[in-house]
């Protein structure tokens, strides 16, 4: 692969199957910069909670909204399911998601739409999946580690209630594109997911 050239690596799947510890891991191996989509939604999620409106905070969105650690709250996980249904917000985040999933040197991005409507054409497309219990018990231990308060049975319905507001969107629905391989991380540590997905890059860039 010629390292000026776009390479994209789309990631997408429903809430904390694993797409942002996969993201990472393939960006890391392969040099490529990684974009974590959901922040977008969350940043402009956590903006709504403090009184703004959400097509003008996804219109003003900064770069550096994105490292607050609050945006990693079950709250603005929520709020952000919700504005990520109005399709002016989604529109006003599609350039930047557009241009840095084609930058120079080449790219992962995980989120829900990436494979279908931000990067279709991507060299690399990917359904991240594992069933909601699974995925609940991954969440549930990455929020206590982070300190924050919370239940097995509350962090279940926010990912129940999510992956149903985000599939049934009319605006770009969580769905697995045509073309994409499917992950099911349910039977697989995070080790032997990242071993697979690092496999399918592999594939694609001979
Ligand atoms: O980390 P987790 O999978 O729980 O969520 P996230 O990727 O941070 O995304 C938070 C919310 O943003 C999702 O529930 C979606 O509603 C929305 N989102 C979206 O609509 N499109 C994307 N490309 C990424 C996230």
């Amino acid at each position: 692969m010629n390292s000026t050239q776009p390479f994209t690596v789309a990631i997408d799947g429903p809430a904390a199957a694993g797409k942002g510890t996969i993201g990472r891991a393939v960006a890391a191996r392969f040099g490529l910069a990684h974009l974590d989509t959901g922040l977008l939604y969350r940043a402009v999620g956590a903006e709504v909670l403090g009184g703004a409106d959400p097509v003008e905070a996804a219109r003003n969105l900064e770069a550096r909204a994105l490292e607050n650690p609050a945006l990693r709250t079950a709250a603005v996980a929520q709020e952000a399911s919700k504005v990520a249904v109005i399709p002016e917000v989604r529109a006003a985040l599609l350039d930047f998601q557009r241009a840095f999933a084609r930058r120079a040197g080449g790219a992962v991005l995980d989120g829900r739409d990436i494979c279908t409507v931000i990067c279709p054409q991507a060299e690399v497309k990917m359904f991240v999946t594992a069933t909601p219990e699974v995925r609940a018990q991954r969440r549930y231990d990455e929020l206590i580690a982070r300190g924050q308060d919370t239940t097995y049975a509350a962090v279940l319905a926010d990912v129940v209630e999510r992956d149903r507001r985000d599939s049934e969107r009319s605006a770009a629905p969580l769905k697995p594109a045509q073309g994409a391989d499917v992950l099911d991380t349910s039977q697989l540590g995070i080790d032997a997911a990242v071993a697979a997905a690092i496999a399918l890059v592999k594939e694609a860039r001979v």
